[in-house]
């Protein structure tokens, strides 16, 4: 079978295939060797052949999809991820790829066992973890990832897209309540501006200006004033994203990659894949629906439109900074001016969606000062933050 296209990645020959898996830099070795030995508690069976069809280098791992042919039996395929060691950025908390396999394969098993026999999810079964080689290994699911689905829109009614992203946000409500976790914690003003602030004064030299870094935590505290009670943390995902989603054959849709999965409020997942929606119409200039995509998934998600929510807005803030942060840190072989161009731009489209204040942070620094009678925050913080419609946003698409 032809291997297709996975995000960031071309198609491979049988030839790279073969270089790869002989090269033990990739660990692909290692892990097949592993699944060898341990076929019989796996698998049921000694005699099983393990060929990779496809490698895909990614930047943080390495994903091969895998052909397994049990002995007198039809074949199947599945996936494995090879994590590549990297030093943690000063901002980030240090784990061991060991770990973070073993949080991936308990979040993937504790989903799968949760979401099983529910119609219209499906979701990655956990086949076997090796933390020594840093690998997770998963049944393969039938779908397209959303971020391919979205570039390629042409032909995709936006009225689909609304669909699976009405889907998006019932397996978002399903995986919040999908376990008792025994997590009794509430969200913290205070954690919460740390790691902005964290990463904000990382960027800060080199990619933005003071004023952005004041700006951005004034209106951390003008929208943390406004959220009111206790937020309790749930289950979160903490990378829902288009790459991460496959819309499925029949229009229902998995989520993959719990890598980061952890704790977090109710609107964490919600926030950062609106966010991702958004980097979408301006990164591939689509010409389909965003805003209705947006909206769709706004909706389906709460009854209470969560724009309003300062929660909500809050979490938005805070996906965009460490957004940011990441392309700072992306560098690459990129010259270092063109990276800072790329931070500013993002920073600047992101920080002019509509729930972060329109134009207000627009990188010129001037600065709209909308009376908002709606808007309860007080002092001049309060003059941060521009108001938000209660009807509908007018389509930006
Ligand atoms: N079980 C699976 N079924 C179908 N496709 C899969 C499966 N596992 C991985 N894939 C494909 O491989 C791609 C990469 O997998 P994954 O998201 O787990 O790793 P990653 O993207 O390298 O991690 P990161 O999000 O840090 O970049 C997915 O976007 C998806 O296309
Ligand atoms: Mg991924």
């Amino acid at each position: 079978m032809a291997p297709v296209g996975y995000r960031g990645c071309s198609v491979v020959t049988t030839v790279t295939i073969r270089a790869y898996a002989a090269d033990t830099g990739s660990g692909l070795v290692d892990v097949l060797d592993a699944l060898k030995v341990h076929s019989a508690s796996l698998f049921g069976h000694a005699e099983i052949a393990f060929e990779p069809v496809a490698i895909f280098d990614r930047p943080f791992s390495t994903v091969a999809r895998l052909r397994i042919v049990p002995h007198e039996a039809a074949p199947f395929y599945a996936f494995t991820k090879i994590y590549k060691e990297r030093p943690p950025r000063p901002y980030e908390t240090a784990r061991t790829t060991a770990e973070v396999v073993e949080q991936e394969f308990a979040a993937t098993l504790r989903l799968h066992t949760a979401l099983s026999g529910r119609p219209g999810f499906a979701s990655p079964r956990p086949i076997a973890r090796f933390p020594e080689h840093g690998a997770i290994i998963t049944g393969e699911l039938t779908g397209r990832p959303l971020d391919r689905v979205l570039r390629r829109a042409r032909g995709v009614s936006t009225p689909l897209l609304q669909s699976v992203a009405t889907r998006i946000a019932a397996w978002l409500r399903a995986y919040q309540t999908s376990a008792a976790t025994g997590e009794t914690s509430c969200w913290s003003r205070d954690e919460g501006r740390a790691y902005l602030d964290d990463r904000l004064r990382y960027i800060t030299p080199g990619f933005l200006a003071p004023e952005q870094r004041a700006r951005a935590l004034a209106l951390f505290d003008a929208l943390a004033g406004q959220v009111t009670g206790d937020e309790p943390l749930v289950p979160i995902h903490a990378d829902l994203c288009p790459s991460n989603i496959l819309v499925l054959p029949g229009g229902g849709v998995a989520v993959l990659d719990f890598a980061t999965a952890q704790h977090g409020t109710r609107f964490h997942d919600l926030a950062h894949l609106y966010m991702h929606l958004e980097l979408c119409r301006n990164r591939w200039r689509q010409r389909i629906g965003i805003s209705q995509v947006q909206e769709a998934l706004l909706a389906g998600f709460a009854h209470e439109p969560a724009m309003r929510d300062p929660l909500f807005r809050l979490m938005l803030l805070q996906h965009v900074v460490c957004h940011v942060t990441q392309v700072a840190d992306s560098g690459g072989w990129r010259p270092r001016a063109a990276v800072r161009a790329l931070v500013r731009w993002r920073w600047e489209v992101l920080m002019r969606m509509p729930a972060l204040g329109g134009a207000t942070f627009a990188m010129d620094g001037r600065h709209q000062c909308p009376s908002d009678a709606s808007t309860r925050s007080s002092g001049a913080e309060a003059s941060a933050i521009s108001p938000i419609s209660s009807t509908a946003s007018p389509s930006r698409d």
